[in-house]
């Protein structure tokens, strides 16, 4: 399908008075609109409080300042923002809503396209739906779509019954259901390197590659969080989404064409495919972990259980390493290990892909074997790849030495979250649906998670807490590697900035 380039809607944002509107939604719009990516729109702030449309335009400038780069063509931006002060379970309030709709749709002449950007507390997204089809806002003469913002469900069922009440009013093809890391520069990437070199795509099978490794720490505890993060821990914020779906890239076949649909459904099949890891087996694949305190940047930190709105005894966890298994053809036998956690020693998200030692060692040493070649994507917070090879060290003799050959995307400052919800932004209002995840990604990928979470929340961990802050996560997530006779390649030590 062709996508309008400069596409034209009425954007309502719920949740217009939060944290995510505020740091990534009013920022990424603008961008979008100072770069001439937006022809005709108009934005709806819709949230509880009561707040004027100047107050409103007021704190979208203050965000854009603060999170953006504003320029002078700010004020006319923020001139298209209205407000609607909401109750989400009131009928009459959506249909003062729908009005509001049918004004700025006229005055902007915006073609009856309407995106419903839900960017709030999650009980809601069903009401909202719900409601939006019985108050008559999504019956449309333009395209309706429904952006979903994270959690989509606790677990499957839960995600079932939400699915039931989206589809009331949204269909599949309308329906973006937002996974950050699926916006991110080098998260698009994956696919680019794999599918557009001759050199990549022969190897990545079972036969050249030993293990990949999937890391993504984080040094920030869980913040003001506490209350939700108490019932989702580190399987359901980061692995049931962001880990799985960065595993369903290296893992996918390549497409028949770069469509959503196939590169979709080549993403379902490495779902299908992931070994259900069930009862007693969830403890020699999965090794959870909770921080306690600890030293971060020569600051003291509290331990988990200190933090606010968190049990004092919490089991939850905020550390999570596993072995992944994808029981197909092409990687029968090769471990996917996925690590993520909070309070680590880094801010990183790296792939490391491990290829197979040479048949045989030329330049063995007692002392020194050559390493094996690795593939390095860099996610963040540096962009880019290196390519870790073997080559003469320097002078007299013959001896193999690792040297390392990098590309590193432009240099962008700081984390590249706050790109990656313009590109989403930018793609949903295009109307393409590639780098959001389908209903079926999202069911199989709560099964797999579900099987594990059944076993922890079942078992207390009397280990718990488990890792210093500060540092990599609890030893049993290095014995998970070693058992197999790998390790985790250190995450500073290939830096594309060390090279
Ligand atoms: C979110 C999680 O989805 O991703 C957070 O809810 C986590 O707990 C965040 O901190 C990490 O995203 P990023 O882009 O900073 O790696």
């Amino acid at each position: 399908m062709a996508h309008t380039e400069k596409p034209t809607a009425l954007i309502m944002i719920f949740g217009a008075t939060g944290d995510l509107a505020n740091r990534k939604l009013f920022p990424s719009l603008y961008n979008l609109y100072a770069k001439g990516k937006l022809d005709k729109f108009a934005v709806v702030g819709v949230a509880r409080r009561s707040l004027t449309n100047e107050e409103f335009q007021l704190r979208v400038k203050e965000s854009v300042t603060e999170h953006g780069e504003a320029e002078a063509n700010i004020d006319e931006f923020v001139s298209k923002f209205y407000y609607h002060s909401h109750d989400v379970t009131d009928s009459s309030s959506y249909i003062a809503l729908g009005k509001l709709a049918e004004d700025l749709d006229g005055h902007y002449g915006l073609d009856g396209n309407r995106i419903f950007y839900l960017a709030m507390a999650p009980e809601f997204f069903g009401t909202i739906a719900e409601h939006l089809k019985k108050d008559n806002l999504t019956n449309v003469s333009g395209f309706k779509r429904l952006v979903i913002e994270k959690p989509f469900g606790h677990d499957l069922e839960s995600a079932k019954v939400l699915n039931k009440q989206i589809r009331t009013a949204f269909s599949e093809d309308e329906i973006y259901r937002i996974d950050h890391y699926l916006g991110k520069e080098m998260v698009q990437n994956i696919e680019v390197i794999r599918f557009a070199n001759a050199m990549f795509e022969p190897l990545w099978n079972n036969r050249y590659i030993s293990n990949i490794q999937v890391t993504s720490s984080e040094t920030l505890g869980v913040e003001e969080r506490g209350r939700y993060y108490e019932k989702s821990g580190a399987l359901r914020d980061m692995v049931q989404n962001h880990m799985l779906q960065m595993v369903s890239l290296l893992a996918m076949e390549p497409p028949i064409k770069l469509t959503t649909d196939e590169i979709r459904s080549e993403k379902v099949r490495v779902f299908r495919a992931l070994r259900p890891i069930t009862g007693e087996a969830v403890n020699d694949y999965f090794v959870r972990g909770q921080y306690g305190k600890g030293s971060m940047n020569e600051k003291v930190v509290p331990a988990y259980r200190q933090e606010e709105m968190v049990d004092p005894d919490s089991n939850t966890e905020t550390f999570v390493a596993g072995k992944l298994m994808i029981d197909n053809f092409r990687w029968a036998g090769v471990p996917f290990y996925i690590r993520t956690g909070k309070r680590m020693k880094a801010k990183s998200t790296k792939i490391v892909i491990q290829f197979k030692d040479i048949p045989m060692d030329l330049y063995y040493k007692p002392e020194k074997t050559v390493n094996p070649n690795l593939l390095v994507i860099h996610i963040q917070p540096e962009e880019g790849i290196t390519l870790h090879l073997n080559a003469k060290k320097s002078g007299q003799g013959t001896d193999a030495t690792p040297v390392k050959l990098n590309y590193a995307n432009k240099g962008i400052d700081g984390l590249n979250t706050p790109e990656a919800y313009e590109k989403l932004l930018y793609d949903s209002l295009r109307g393409d649906a590639t780098n959001f995840t389908h209903w079926d990604e999202v069911a199989l990928s709560w099964s797999f998670v579900d099987n594990i979470s059944e076993v922890w929340e079942n078992t207390k961990e009397p280990s718990f807490p488990n890792y210093e802050s500060g540092s990599m996560g609890p030893d049993a997530a290095d014995k998970l590697l070693e058992k197999d006779g790998f390790f985790w390649w250190p995450i500073t030590e290939i830096d594309v900035e060390n090279c």
